[in-house]
């Protein structure tokens, strides 16, 4: 077995927290630091060109020993040891995690004793000579024109990961102009379609299934439009795809050739590391598309290798716990300060809330504890402009990731040092308050103690964004191996996706006296 299945309150470890909680939430981080001058540097992590600032947090080095005596009885280390290779984490659906073998140094990772590692380098010369002769111009449309528009179709992971990189990572673009479409919205696919010339715009349709009705309902769509554009053998030089359903892309029309596979160990919302990053490296090259992973492999040696006392994902993971399980606290806001990141707080939302947002423990057995909080943000400082009000003044717990960069990637230092003084007094105003101040107006009154960690990073690049997103997804591992559940199913899904299908059929049908939903009255009438 690759993981514990103990209930996390059972330990003894939850109930000393229980018992430290009742001190240190009666503390004030400003009596925090002023009970200790070294606190920011005591509470910091530094890793590669990351500096992570844990010290506006409300902990003490007691609530981290507690935290890591609960890993310990829950058996994180081994479980840690088992996520590089072959396990049974997504046990429900009776398949392994190892997504992490996407980006992988190693030689051989073996799973049902076969040699992984050599599927995944195929899959990636194969992406490599793709993508170099698009973007080299020697791939032709059918027109023999260049390939000037990419378009990636798909949704959920199969849209998130590969939108939010090829945003953050605008700076390093080349010429292709990369487009999503991932809702069944009509009026979004005509608006994208409608700018689009057939000729020179390749069609990616991503979907690990091949079977999610939108990408399909979007694909066929698409498919249409083209042929009555392009005639004749225009749609084999025009369409790929990235599934491990290879049949079913067979049978939408992809050639074999033009298919890129994927496994069933890898979750849709942590593909982005294999084909389904195809725009990706479309959009930056292969050789940047590499140093991503890169970069996420650094992350990955780091969690494998750090102690828990210096680990960054599971800090990040025992604060969850500690505002959710302890302080009670149901959200966590996202700010990275840097317009790049825009997509990130979606990215995230998806990751975290459809991994571990479950209510059945790992025997399972109904849980008795909260688990995934709402993850909600925006980017900085348009955030503070939207719905920071509430952090400062009103009556919620709002735990905060506050993301930014040393560098600006134009050279306008000008415009980032306001950009980024507006992140650092946020941490502050956020912590501190008016704590201590003789404020006779209560209205202009801030209470501060609202917890927040900083994550600083030296420059947006290729491999630091590989670095903090590997860092978020292997903090869903932790979380999920604490509270016991299973993070990487997502059944929870299910019953939407069907009881659509019996209401697609009650709109089409003429028959009046059949439909019984007011709702679906007004909507035909
Ligand atoms: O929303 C459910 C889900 O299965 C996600 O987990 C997944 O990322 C998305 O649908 C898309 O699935 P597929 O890649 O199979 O089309």
């Amino acid at each position: 077995m690759s993981f514990s299945k103990i209930n996390p309150k059972k330990t003894k470890s939850w109930l000393k927290l229980k018992e430290h909680y009742k001190q240190v939430s009666t503390i004030h981080l400003s009596e925090m630091f002023a009970a200790d001058k070294n606190r920011s540097s005591n509470f910091s992590v530094g890793f590669d060109d990351f500096f992570v600032d844990f010290s506006k947090q409300r902990w003490t080095r007691e609530t981290q020993q507690l935290f890591i005596s609960l890993a310990n009885e829950l058996d994180l280390k081994n479980s840690i040891r088992n996520y590089f290779r072959e396990n049974e984490f997504n046990f429900t659906e009776k398949r392994a995690v190892l997504h992490t073998a996407l980006r992988s140094k190693e030689e051989s990772v073996l799973l049902n004793g076969k040699n992984i590692i050599r599927e995944v380098r195929d899959v990636k010369a194969k992406i490599k000579c793709f993508t170099n002769s698009v973007i080299s111009g020697e791939y032709k449309g059918a027109n023999g024109k260049k390939i000037t528009d990419i378009v990636n179709i798909g949704i959920g992971g199969s849209d998130l990961g590969p939108k939010l990189v090829c945003n953050a990572l605008k700076h390093y673009q080349n010429h292709l102009n990369i487009h999503f479409v991932s809702n069944i919205d009509g009026d979004h696919l005509y608006e994208v379609l409608s700018v689009l010339p057939p000729e020179t715009t390749l069609f990616i349709i991503v979907s690990k299934s091949f079977t999610t009705a939108e990408t399909i309902k979007n694909a066929t769509s698409i498919k249409k439009w083209f042929v009555k554009n392009l005639e004749g053998e225009a749609f084999q030089r025009h369409f790929v795809a990235v599934t491990t359903n290879i049949e079913q892309a067979e049978e939408f029309g992809i050639e074999r050739d033009n298919i890129f596979p994927m496994w069933d160990w890898v979750g849709g919302r942590f593909s982005l590391w294999s084909a389904v990053g195809l725009s990706i490296a479309l959009s930056i090259g292969f050789n940047q598309y590499e140093e991503l992973l890169s970069g996420a492999q650094i992350a990955d040696k780091h969690f494998k290798e750090a102690s828990l006392e210096e680990n960054l994902p599971v800090l990040m993971a025992f604060l969850t716990i500690w505002h959710v399980n302890f302080f009670k606290a149901d959200q966590e806001a996202v700010i990275p300060y840097s317009q790049y990141l825009e997509d990130l707080v979606p990215y995230l939302q998806q990751s975290f809330m459809e991994s571990n947002g479950k209510n059945v423990d790992r025997n399972g057995e109904k849980i008795n504890y909260h688990t995934c909080p709402t993850i909600f943000g925006g980017v900085g400082c348009n955030a503070q402009h939207a719905f920071m009000q509430l952090f400062h003044q009103g009556k919620h717990l709002i735990p905060t990731d506050f993301i930014g960069f040393c560098n600006p990637l134009k050279a306008n230092k000008e415009h980032h040092n306001v950009l980024m003084a507006n992140l650092f007094a946020q941490t502050e105003a956020l912590a501190f308050g008016t704590y201590g101040k003789n404020i006779d107006n209560s209205f202009k009154i801030f209470n501060g103690n609202q917890p927040s960690t900083t994550i600083l990073i030296k420059k947006l690049t290729p491999s630091s964004l590989g670095k903090l997103l590997a860092i978020y997804e292997h903090k869903i591992f932790v979380e999920g191996i604490l509270w016991n559940i299973n993070s990487y199913d997502q059944f929870g899904v299910e019953l939407g996706k069907e009881l659509s299908r019996g209401i697609i059929e009650k709109i089409n049908e003429n028959n009046e006296k059949q439909r019984e939903s007011l709702l679906l009255n007004f909507y035909k009438n």
